[in-house]
């Protein structure tokens, strides 16, 4: 059924102009049938932040930024779905062509700008949705124009934590001027404070709401060490590694797309962010599991992910190039090398190469 759909929606959706294409996804998820998703095997659960995944591969923030189709997401196989950014007060984002298509690298850049329904709306929605259950996160983000950008995440975490599973607070978009500054080491301290705060007030009526910090793949390494150091000493329950690159590596094949403003995603990502995972991975001495994410496109390159140090995974761009089917070819690909390795759980190999990942060159692409 996903295969068919695949052969039929791929040729199409990858002629129309790349955000139409997408809106019209979003519209045929609506569509789906409401099926129960197979039911995953039970070596490919993870247990991460307090919370029982079935599955470790997750639909990265972008794709349902305003909660419009999370369960179709779960139906197709997700074993969770990060809803978002959402900012708390509704917003246009930046002017369209807002997301570009680098066909020949099998990469995308992006430039939305936070396009968001904001709050209520997308709350509205999850509320309505929240007694089917699955993983939802929501991922977070301040408005453009906001005067205080700390209180916009606080009160994303009030208005959410009764239907988020987790939150990510998202400092790492680069398409929202300034946004990337709260990864510096005092902001960042004053932000996770008042956001922990406001999880642990809300805690006792909401539930209890896990928060991750997403961070940018561009970090250098010295601000690495007081991002983790950071997240570590205020008790963040996890770190996302990474959001959009800036930078344009060389060897890019389509270097006239790629001259344009944005964050790029999908393959060209790939090892950059592999690298950023085993950096953090080693940082974080076990502090914390990490959810890995850029560029992975198969099974290999989940389980490279998965050895750099990430307990959970996140795909986008890589399904705008080869359907919705990679869901299901991943976790195939994940539980026959469990099975030829003997082993019982993803758990045994997290991290096993993020030694020798992190002795090796800086990835120049
Ligand atoms: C994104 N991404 C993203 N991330 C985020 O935290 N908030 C967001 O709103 C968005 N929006 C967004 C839109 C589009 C069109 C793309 C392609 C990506 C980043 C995304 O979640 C992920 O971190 C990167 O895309 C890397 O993963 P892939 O796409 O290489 O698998």
């Amino acid at each position: 059924m996903i295969r068919a759909f695949d052969a039929v929606s791929l040729p199409l959706l990858r002629w129309l102009d790349p955000e139409d294409a997408h809106r019209l996804a979003v519209q045929g998820l609506k569509l789906l049938p409401p099926t129960r998703p197979r039911a995953d095997v039970e070596k490919l659960a993870v247990r991460a932040f307090g919370l029982n995944f079935p599955n470790p591969i997750g639909m990265a923030a972008g794709f349902d930024k305003n909660g419009e189709v999370p369960d179709a997401l779960l139906r197709l196989g997700f074993g969770f779905v990060e809803v978002g950014t959402v900012t708390l007060r509704p917003q246009a984002g930046n002017p369209r062509p807002r997301i570009f298509r680098l066909e020949r690298d099998e990469g995308v850049i992006n430039r939305f700008g936070f396009n968001s329904d904001g709050a209520d709306t997308v709350l509205r929605r999850l509320a309505a949705r929240a007694h089917l259950g699955g993983i939802v996160g929501v991922n977070i983000g301040a408005n453009k124009d906001s005067a205080d950008r700390n209180d916009d995440y606080v009160r994303l975490i009030e208005a959410f934590a009764p239907v988020a599973s987790y939150f990510t607070v998202n400092v790492s978009s680069p398409n929202t001027p300034g946004l990337r500054n709260l990864q510096q080491a005092s902001a960042l301290d004053d932000l996770l404070a008042r956001v922990i705060d406001a999880r642990e007030r809300v805690r006792k009526n909401a539930g209890d709401s896990p928060v991750l910090l997403k961070v940018a793949p561009d970090l250098g390494l010295a601000e690495l060490d007081d991002v983790v150091h950071i997240a570590r000493s205020r008790r963040a329950d996890g770190m996302i590694v990474a959001n959009t690159t800036v930078g344009r590596p060389s060897t890019l094949r389509e270097q006239n797309r790629a001259r344009e403003t944005g964050g790029l995603s999908g393959r060209p990502l790939f090892r950059l962010s592999t690298r950023m995972v085993a950096e953090t991975y080693v940082r974080a001495e076990g502090a914390f599991p990490l959810v890995g994410v850029g560029g992975i496109d198969s099974g290999g390159g989940a389980l490279a992910k998965i050895r750099a140090g990430a307990s959970l995974i996140q795909l986008y761009s890589s399904l705008v190039y080869k359907g919705l089917g990679l869901v299901e070819d991943i976790k195939r690909d994940l539980s026959s090398t469990l099975l030829r390795t003997g082993r019982d759980s993803l758990s045994e190999i997290v991290g096993a190469d993020a030694a020798t990942i992190t002795a090796e060159d800086w990835p120049v692409s």
